[in-house]
């Protein structure tokens, strides 16, 4: 593989890998909007292919949130997805100014947990906080 790592994805390769993973389809305006405003978008390129991505959102205060964690089936458990997640929390690290803090929160899939606790995420319900909650609107 010619993996390559780039901060940036368009519109059409993010809809592909969506696809490539089974997550439904959305409206491309809304993830043109999404793309434009997000803190910080990797792309994992084999060539010209983006076969993995995130999305950070993150406004320069406490909590940061991050999403579309996907990689192509053909490419998953060759530690993409955890490179991608990484290259998220270095890019937090290297906010970090003085008296500085930062929660990085996301929400996982039923049973992917541990993709998340080897990189250091807490799962929750725990004794100090509650589970995420999520409200759909439209
Ligand atoms: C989840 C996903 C991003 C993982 O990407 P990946 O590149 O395959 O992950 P990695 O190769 O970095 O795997 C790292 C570890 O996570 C584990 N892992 C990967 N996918 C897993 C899964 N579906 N369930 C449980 N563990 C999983 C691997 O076994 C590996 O464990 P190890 O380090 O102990 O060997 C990828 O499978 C994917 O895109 N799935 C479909 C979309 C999705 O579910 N996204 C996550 C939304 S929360």
């Amino acid at each position: 593989m010619g993996i390559e790592y780039r901060n940036y994805f368009s519109l059409e390769d993010y809809t592909a890998l969506r696809e490539s993973v089974g997550w439904a389809p959305l409206c491309p305006e809304q993830v043109q909007n999404g793309l434009d405003n997000a803190a910080l978008l990797t792309g994992c390129y084999d060539g010209d292919r983006l076969i993995g991505c995130t999305r950070l959102l993150w406004d320069g205060g406490v909590i940061a949130y991050l999403g579309d964690v996907m990689v192509s089936p053909g490419y998953q458990d060759h530690g993409i997805g955890h490179t991608l997640v990484r290259r998220n929390i270095d890019f937090l690290n290297s906010q970090l100014k003085e008296g500085w803090k930062i929660k990085l929160v996301l929400f996982t899939l039923p049973g992917l947990e541990s993709f998340y606790t080897e990189l250091g995420f807490s799962q929750r319900p725990n004794d100090r906080a509650g589970a995420g909650m999520d409200l759909w609107l439209g």
